[in-house]
Formats: C-alpha cells, structure tokens, sequence
C-alpha cells in the first residue's frame, strides 16, 4: 500500500511542541507516513496578512489529512496593529485560520470524546449519598456543528442601512433596540440550517447505535431560542421517531446541563449541540477528565473525506516561551488517535491508547498539570515531566 501523506499544520506557540510529540509517537507506533508542513497562524498574519494561505488550503486539499497543534488569535484591533508595515491601511481583517479551515472545507462534524482515564490525579470526584468520594466514569462522547451558528462570522458593528432596516421589521427589534442609535449597536447572528443540523444529529445518532450508547443529549435551549435550538430538537425527535427508536433523546438547556455535569456527569454518552453551546458544554467535560491536557478533537466532512484532527487547547503563547516545553502533549497524542481511527488504522490507535492508560495509571511520568502544579519555567526541575518526557513514556509503553 502507498505510503500516507500527512498534512502537519503546528501553527504557534506549543501547538508546535505537541505536535512533533504526537508525531514521534504515531512513528514509534510504527504508523508509516510521510509529513508535508503547512503554513498557519499568527506568523503568516503578520507577514503575509493571511493566516490561512491559499498553499495550505490546497495541500489539505490534495492529501485529505491533517494534524493540527493551535493557533494564536488576538482581537481585530491588535491584530492590524501587528501587520507588517508594508501590509498596514490595506483593509486587511484578522480572522481565526481554525475557523476559516472548518467553513473552507465544511469541516462540519466535530467530535470530542471525554473519557476517564483509570489514575489520573486531576479526575473528578465528589461525595456520594453515603459520604464516601465517589468517582463517576465519564464517557462522554460530544458532537459540535461546526461551521454554523454564532461562529458562522455574520456579524455587524453600526450595521448599515439594509441590514438595519431588515432588522427593524422584525416587531422584537423594533420595540428592544428600535431606539439604540445604530452605532452602538454591535450584532452576532446564529443562523441554523436544516441541512447541517441534520448532518449533526445523523453523524451523533449513527455513533450512538454503532457504540452502543442508549441516549443522544441534546444540549441547546430551545425553550428561550425557539428558531435555531428549537429547530435541532424537533429535527432529534423526529430522527430518532423514524430511525432510531431504541436510542433515547434528552433534551437539556446549555446552563443547566453545566450543573448537571458536576452532578451526574456519568449519565451522558453522546451529547450533540450547535457551534457554541459545544464549545462550552466540550470544555466543561473536558474539565471532569483532566482538562485542557487531555481534550481531543476530530473535525471532518463525511463527503470529501477532509478531515483535521487538534487538541480543544490554544497555543498557550506565554508557556511557548520556556526552553523546555512543559504542556501536557497527551490531548494532541489522542487527537492522532482520532485520526488513525478516522484512516481506519484501529490497531495502531488502540495500540497507542493503552499505552497512555498505562502511563496515566502508573503515575511515574507526570507532567505539570498532573501534579497540580502551577505553569512555571522550573517544573521540569521540580518533578514533572516535560512535553516530551510524557511522549517518551508513552513511546517506552508501546
Ligand atoms: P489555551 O488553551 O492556549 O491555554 C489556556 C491554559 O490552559 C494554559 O495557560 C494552560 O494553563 C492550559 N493548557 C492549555 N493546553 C495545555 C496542555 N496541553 N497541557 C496542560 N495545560 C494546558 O487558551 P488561551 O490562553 O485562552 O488562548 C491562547 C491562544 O490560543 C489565544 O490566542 C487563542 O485565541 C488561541 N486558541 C486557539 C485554539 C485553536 O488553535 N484551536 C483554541 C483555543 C484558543
Ligand atoms: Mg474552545
């Protein structure tokens, strides 16, 4: 078979350190591919006043996969300011290259499983009816449309006349900001389509019935959103009417799903949602099994095959600084994993997957995040273990 093309897109700060981690593990693994860089990110903001350049979209384009670290994204104004001299006053606006990606290829599927790892210090516990502690499994597996709703980028500071006149024919509008003048107006629409909310709960039903889950939650708030939330629960009910009849629907509202988390996180398998709500629901859970080290996340579009595989963590610009690189490469190690799934490489990917549960429940090896340390340039001495130092163990477990 021919060897795969990779597309590696480190982007900034520790994006950079957790991905050659991740690649140094994938070829321990003995997963043969070859590894062609793209350009992404802050650097090519400033010196080419494009994050995302046109050569990257087209070699994701060509080889279909790509592993991404994180990128830096600063507000509109700071951004201009640190545009090149010869690329300041041309009109040019900063907007998020990770963003950009998912609506250029319609990277509409996002999945992030949070899952317990047997040992890991930062799981989540709390005190049970008889007081004892308890620690609840979690296996949480979040679906996140990811092109639409209010990341969809339509949006409006001092809207002009068409889009305000619009805006005031509607009798809500009119009667609650009729009277702002326009100027200090500043708008975020959150527009739902019915053809990517079915793509959604399709791709979170399907997983649910080929896993084995009894239940797909929807997380939004219908009862407040009536148009876009109202619309993806009705869509659930029907799907599950029709074809899913042995699976389950909760319906949850967004707030109130972030105190049912802490309560009786172990009672959600699939979860899907719209672009934000997931964000912040994906986030939270990710916080019940360790945090920010240990979120993974697949993004794809089932009819292309494009498919990009990153950890939920940024590019944590102030630990990019530190000569040895101390986050935790965990989260972007199991974001490879994703991806070998994706490419149907299963053995490899559970290969790897044992080899951090046993890491993780041995404990030797643990990076600063594991020890509750706080993020400093002298953990390494204190104990913990570098990005690369957990890479190597899981290497040595393989
Ligand atoms: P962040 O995720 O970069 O870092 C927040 C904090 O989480 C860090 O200070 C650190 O304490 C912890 N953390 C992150 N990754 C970790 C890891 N692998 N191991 C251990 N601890 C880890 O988020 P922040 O600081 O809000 O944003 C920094 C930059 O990243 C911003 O420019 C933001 O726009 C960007 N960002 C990019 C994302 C992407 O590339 N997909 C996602 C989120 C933020
Ligand atoms: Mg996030």
């Amino acid at each position: 078979m021919a060897k795969r093309t990779i597309v590696k897109l480190p982007g900034d700060g520790i994006g950079r350190n957790v991905l050659e981690a991740a690649i140094r593990v994938l070829e321990a693994a003995g997963f043969e591919a070859d590894y062609v860089e793209g350009d992404i990110g802050w650097e090519f903001w400033k010196k080419e006043g494009n994050p995302l350049p046109e050569r990257t979209t087209d070699l994701i384009e060509k080889h279909k996969i790509a592993l991404f670290g994180a990128i830096t994204s600063k507000p509109k104004d700071e951004a201009t300011e640190e545009l090149a001299p010869e690329l300041q006053n041309k009109g040019l606006v900063y907007s998020s290259p990770i963003v950009g990606l998912r609506q250029h290829f319609g990277l509409d599927i996002c999945q992030r499983p949070c899952r317990t790892y047997k040992g890991n210090p930062l799981n989540f516990i709390r005190r049970g009816a008889d007081g004892k502690i308890e620690e609840p499994q979690i296996n949480t597996v979040i679906f996140r449309q990811n092109t639409e709703g209010l990341y969809g980028g339509v949006e409006w500071s001092n809207p002009d006349d068409q889009v305000y006149n619009a805006l005031m024919t509607h009798p809500k509008f009119k009667k609650n900001f009729g009277k702002t003048p326009r100027e200090e107006l500043a708008i975020s629409t959150r527009i739902f389509t019915k053809k990517a909310t079915e793509r959604i709960l399709r791709a979170a039903f399907e997983y649910a019935k080929e896993f084995g889950f009894e239940s797909v939650t929807v997380c939004e708030k219908p009862n407040v959103i009536r148009e876009t939330s109202g619309m993806m629960y009705k869509m659930a009910l029907e799907m599950q009417k029709k074809d899913y009849p042995d699976i389950w629907v909760k319906n949850t509202n967004i707030d109130a799903q972030m105190m049912w988390m802490t309560k009786n996180p172990e009672d959600y398998g699939v979860l899907v949602a719209g672009n934000m709500f997931v964000d912040i629901a994906s986030d939270g859970f990710a916080g019940l099994i360790g945090g920010l080290g240990f979120a993974c996340s697949a993004q794809f579009n089932p009819d292309s095959g494009i498919g990009v595989f990153e950890p939920t963590h940024g590019s944590a610009p102030k630990y990019a600084e530190y000569n040895t690189s101390i986050v935790n490469s965990i989260a972007m190690i199991e974001s490879a994993c994703m991806m070998l799934d994706y490419i149907k490489e299963y053995d490899t990917a559970k290969k790897i997957r044992k080899a951090i549960a046993t890491v993780i429940e041995e404990g030797k090896v643990r990076t600063y995040d594991m020890l509750k340390m706080r993020g400093k340039p002298d953990v390494v001495e204190k104990g913990a273990a570098s990005t690369d130092q957990m890479a190597d163990e899981i290497i040595a477990k393989l």
